[in-house]
Order: C-alpha cells, then structure tokens, then sequence
C-alpha cells in the first residue's frame, strides 16, 4: 500500500502548474470514437485513470499512446487513432476501476449501432445511478436491456428528440451530446450540465464538425451530422485541482499562483475564499491567492456548476476545520460524500453530520494520525487537513488521490509542504 507522510506546520507559498481536466480528458478520449482516424488531445494528466481509458479505448481496437511532458504538472498528449470499425465491448474489469468508461457508451451506439457496456456498480461516493443515461438514448430510438451485468444497446441509427434531464447530470449530458451527434435531425437536452467540462467537449465535438447550439447553457441543440472527423484538441485547465491549491493555500496561510486556473471556472469557490479573509487576485494566466490571518469559518452548499463543485467539499470542510467559528457544510450532489469524514475527526475535527449537513467547529491545530483515503477528492481534503496538524500524518491507500492529481507529491513539495510517498505492507 502507498501512503503519504504529511508533515504538518508548512505555508504553501509559490507557483503550479495546472493542467487539463481528469473530467473532462476521460470524455474527450471518449468522444474520439465518434470519427475513424487519428484524433490528437493535449494537455491530458498523467494519472492511472488516463491509462485505464487508454486501455478501454484499446480494447475497442483503437491504437493508443501517451507521451509525457516531462515536466510536474505539464499534460502529456494523446493520439487515439480509431479504426473504421470499433468493436464494442468494454468489460467490467475495468468498468470497475473507473466508472468514466460508461461515457464510450454514447458514441458507440451512435457510430456502430450498438454497445455492451459493464454496469459500474456502487462507489464510495454513493449509488449513482445511470437512469438519465440509459432513458435518454431510450428517447433517441435505441433499446437498451441489462444481462449477465452488462448494459447492452442497440439501434440502428439514432433519431433526433427532445429530452428533459431530472437533473443536470455531467454524465449523462455527455453520453447523450456524444449520442446525438450522430442522429439523424434536431436533439434537444434541457436541463443540460453547465460545467465547463461539458462546454469544452462541445468544443471539441464542434471542432469535428459537429452542430450544437447552447454550450455552456441548461439547454443543447444539436443537429445531427452523417460523420464526423478527427482533430486536435487541448483540454480545458483542471477547475479542482486549481481549487485544492487554492484552498491548500488558504488553509496554511500560504500565497500561492496557480497558473492556468481559469477565474470564471471558480468564481463561487474563490468568492468563499474572499469570504474567508484571503486575498484573491487574477494574475496573468491564472490566480494568485493568499492569506495572512487564520481563515473565518464560511458556510458552503454544493450544487452543480455555477454552484459550489462537490468535488472541492472535502476541502471545504477541511478548511472549516482550521477556521474560526462554526461553519454549515451542505452536500447536494452526492448522498454519500461525507463518509471520509470519519478520517477528519480521526485528526481532530469537530464535524457533526446531520443528512446531507455538516456542521463544522474550527480548531486552529488538528492533531496528526494515520487516516484512510476513501476516494481522489477525500484523499486530497486529508493531505490539506494533514498540512495543518502537529506532527506527521499518515494518509494511506493514496492511489485514490493519484486518480485525480498528476504529480500530487511533487507539486506539493514544490509549494514547500513537507510530504513523501512511503510504500507500506498492507
Ligand atoms: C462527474 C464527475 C465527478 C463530479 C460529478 C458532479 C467525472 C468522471 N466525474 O460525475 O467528479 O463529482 O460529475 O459534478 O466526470 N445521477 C442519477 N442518474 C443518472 C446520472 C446521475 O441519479 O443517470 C445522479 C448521481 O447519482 C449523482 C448526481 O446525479 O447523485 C450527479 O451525478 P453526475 O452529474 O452524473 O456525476 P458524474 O457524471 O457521475
């Protein structure tokens, strides 16, 4: 088992690097199905979700590489070279190293005419379910049934239509974009996703010669092309791992430039920062944040994005830990996302869950421990929380943090926090 051994006591003060978006890079390596030929996309992390992709991608007969930048924090490019006739299978050997592989779904049924995908099963986050997916290419004409654990579509060729999503799912907002590219006539997805991650797969889609209308927008319009082509592409800066610097910066009284941090991508997390006491300033080609004082406990609902991003709440209620005063957590998106904080009060936290609430009594110190990464998010919310204990926290099962943060361990050490990877027998 890998670990980290967080010392606690150290401002983070410098500059990193930020590079594309784990969210959105899994996606765009997706959407390259949907047109025969070498698709190129930089800027792509260098993390084991990347390579899992890779291998999905693989499996459905494609030529893959990945070449590293060579320097922490730089995205490496990769070139998905696809054939003419994809297979379509992804199993759940590695469905279950990461749920991301669903999104070949989409572009598979649109381009073969059908797909066998692995059902994910649960997570550590909670039940996510794939209604929203599955109905939605129900509405686009394809028949979908479940056997043996796989998700198996069918259709001959997709048919334009309207579909209201319940809620604004990223995943599904994708699988059904990728799916409707391909469609013959006009789709509309209200109550779309507004992440940037979803603006940016419009992007690229547009750039193959898609037709969309809306990015960005709670409503997408797509008319349907015959083909598409493949192109080169950058993928959008990493909005959380942007946000972790931010907030680490925040809760160790450092300054830190986090350079390729788009403000506009932030702006409800920065405001909490401001909130907070800490200096927030856009800088060129990022964003300088920095703080002088112990931060003000400041309440924070996760919603999706323009909202608060769920994925920033571990560290949300990592910095409420260290702050004055009581702060009110409230977790919209996923039912089951405070579990890891069972860890932050193993370091000393005054955290009470309440449903989807929690109420947070800063401390100024936490108090180290060995404590368990439970997923990317949580396990990078512990190393925060570790920068601010006395003595050396361990946090263990690290892969999970190494799913999302290219380079973690060294961007870290760059900023001057003390910290190593240890390799322990399980
Ligand atoms: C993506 C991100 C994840 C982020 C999340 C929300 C990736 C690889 N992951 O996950 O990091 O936290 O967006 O910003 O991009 N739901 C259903 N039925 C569905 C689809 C979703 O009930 O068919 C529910 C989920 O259980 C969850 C909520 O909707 O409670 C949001 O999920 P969704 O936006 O789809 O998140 P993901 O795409 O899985």
């Amino acid at each position: 088992m890998q670990c980290f051994e967080v010392t606690g006591g150290t401002a983070l003060t410098g500059r990193v690097r930020v590079t594309g978006a784990k969210n959105s890079a899994l996606k765009l390596m997706a959407a390259a199905l949907l047109a025969s030929g070498r698709t190129t996309i930089d800027e792509v992390p260098d993390i084991l979700d990347v390579a899992i992709m890779s291998e999905v991608l693989r499996r459905l007969g494609c030529g893959v590489t990945y070449e590293r930048s060579g320097q922490p924090g730089g995205g490496g490019r990769v070139v998905v070279d696809v054939p003419e006739q994809p297979a379509t299978e992804t199993d759940y050997d590695l469905v279950r190293k990461m749920r991301a592989s669903i999104s070949v779904l989409g572009p598979l049924v649109a381009r073969c005419g059908s797909a066998k995908v692995a059902l994910p099963g649960g997570d550590a986050i909670g039940s996510r379910g794939l209604d929203m997916h599955i109905s939605g290419l129900e509405r686009l004409g394809a028949s979908i049934h479940s056997e043996h654990g796989f998700l198996v579509a069918t259709a001959p060729r997709l048919q334009g239509t309207s579909i209201w999503l319940d809620f604004p799912s990223v995943g599904a907002t994708e699988n059904l974009l990728m799916a409707a590219v391909l469609a013959e006539g006009t789709t509309v997805i209200d109550n779309a996703a507004r992440e940037p991650e979803i603006v940016d797969i419009c992007s690229m889609l547009t750039a193959m010669g898609a037709r969309i209308d809306g990015a960005g927008s709670s409503t997408l319009t797509i008319e349907g092309v015959d083909a598409l082509r493949p192109v080169t592409y950058s993928t959008v800066p990493d909005r959380i791992v942007a946000g972790t610097w931010a907030i680490g910066a925040v809760m160790t009284r450092g300054d830190v430039v986090v350079e390729r941090a788009v403000p506009d991508h932030l702006a409800v997390p920065l405001d909490k920062l401001v909130s907070a006491g800490a200096t927030v300033e856009v800088v060129e080609n990022g964003i300088r944040v920095a703080m002088e004082e112990r931060p003000r406990g400041v309440d924070v609902v996760t919603l999706p994005f323009p909202g608060f991003p769920t994925d920033l709440q571990p560290m949300a209620v990592a910095l409420a830990a260290v702050s004055t005063g009581t702060a009110l957590i409230t977790e919209n998106v996923f039912e089951g996302r405070f579990m890891f904080v069972n860890e932050l009060v193993r370091l000393g936290a005054d955290v009470r869950i309440d449903g989807h609430h929690a109420v947070v009594r800063g401390r100024e110190r936490l108090s180290s421990a060995p404590v368990l990464a439970t997923d990317i998010r949580a396990g990078a919310g512990l190393v925060l929380a570790g920068l601010l204990t006395d003595g050396v926290t361990e946090v263990q099962d690290v892969h999970h943090v190494d799913r999302g943060y290219p380079d973690f361990v060294e961007l870290l050490t760059g900023l001057g926090a003390e910290i190593r990877r240890v390799e322990r027998p399980d």
